[in-house]
């Protein structure tokens, strides 16, 4: 009821729409209505309220709340129904958090999103930088009955799934993967993903997705060491990013995805994932504990490793390593 009040307050923007309107509209009472307004201004949606004229909405403070993004979703398990999904304006890291409700039984498609992260976590221990309200930050709970072996293929899939809402917002910024799960855009990095997992030698607890895509930062947003390499929608596009259009796409797509896998398997997600792929055909340098391992990328196997080919025509399947695309 309190989204669809916003919807209407949204629809009538920027002019006044009466409280008797409203009532009649969403066949609820004038004190419901009254209500629902008080609700969004304590949420810091500016609304003017003239006893004459009824409410109109002056300002909406642009946080990631799901029950604005309610409408926009279309997915049947994640943050579905929207009270699967946790929005903060500050935490550590949404990945730890939503382990945390993991530990305490949150069930599968749980949703932790939030405006900064204090500690945001990158892969290989490295910091994801957060700053509040310029990204989507966000995390998603999944229970497949996979075997931990199978996980790769979760990574790819959250991969994808970001790639296609990003391609679709901004069809003109050529959004594509970097083996395992980089997104970048005009080879620079715009979203990595972070997975993380609880599991047995032979069943999964539970997997973590932990996604961050840069949308509106400007230059000097970023810390100066990630400044050359990694990039935002907003500097690639010069327009300020739709987060919530954004966000709701790429829960809509993972949601997609992890039917699409739970009913037919890997195979349509490996495919779908090298049509985005920007890895595929360059010449790359894996970084490897075993030392670097320079060659082509040739191919993703069935289990989501990157088949890497020498000059010799002899063929290695990485699971695991830092890519480095090279000229
Ligand atoms: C990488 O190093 O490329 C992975 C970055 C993952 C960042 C996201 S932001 C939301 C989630 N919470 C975290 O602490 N990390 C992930």
């Amino acid at each position: 009821m309190r989204s669809r009040v916003l919807e209407l307050l949204k629809k009538y923007q920027p002019d006044f729409v009466s409280g008797e309107t409203i009532a009649r509209e969403l066949s609820v009472s004038r004190t419901a209505v009254w209500k629902a307004i008080h609700y969004w201004q304590d949420k810091d949606y500016l609304i003017e309220s003239s006893p004459r004229l009824g409410y109109r909405l002056l300002q909406a403070p642009g946080w990631l709340y799901p029950v604005e993004m309610e409408g926009k979703l279309q997915s049947k398990l994640i943050g579905m129904p929207v009270e699967k999904m946790h929005h903060f304006l500050s935490l550590e890291s949404t990945n730890e958090t939503l382990k945390q409700l993991a530990e305490k039984g949150a069930s599968e498609g749980t949703v932790v999103l939030a405006e900064e992260q204090t500690r945001g976590k990158g892969r290989l221990g490295r910091s994801w930088s957060s700053p509040r309200g310029k990204g989507i930050w966000l995390s998603v709970l999944l229970k497949p009955a996979v075997f931990p072996q199978e996980v790769p293929v979760f990574t790819l899939l959250a991969a994808l799934a970001v790639s296609r809402a990003i391609r679709m917002n901004h069809p003109e910024l050529k959004a594509g993967i970097k083996w395992p799960n980089d997104i970048l855009v005009h080879e620079k990095k715009a979203c990595g993903i972070l997975t993380e997992l609880k599991a047995e030698t032979d069943r999964i607890h539970y997997l973590v997705a932990g996604i961050g895509l840069n949308a509106d930062q400007e230059e000097e947003d970023f810390p100066p060491d990630l400044a050359p390499s990694a990039t935002s929608i907003y500097l690639e596009s010069g327009k300020k990013a739709d987060r919530l259009q954004l966000a709701a796409d790429m829960i809509n797509q993972l949601d997609h995805a992890y039917h699409q896998f739970c009913s037919q398997g890997a195979r349509p997600i490996i495919k779908a994932w090298k049509e985005h792929s920007i890895t595929l055909g360059r010449k790359v340098t894996i970084s490897h504990p075993a030392g670097d391992y320079p060659g082509k990328a040739v191919d993703i196997s069935a289990d989501g490793a990157l088949v890497v080919e020498k000059e010799d025509g002899t063929r290695k399947h990485f699971h695991a390593g830092e890519v480095t695309l090279r000229r």
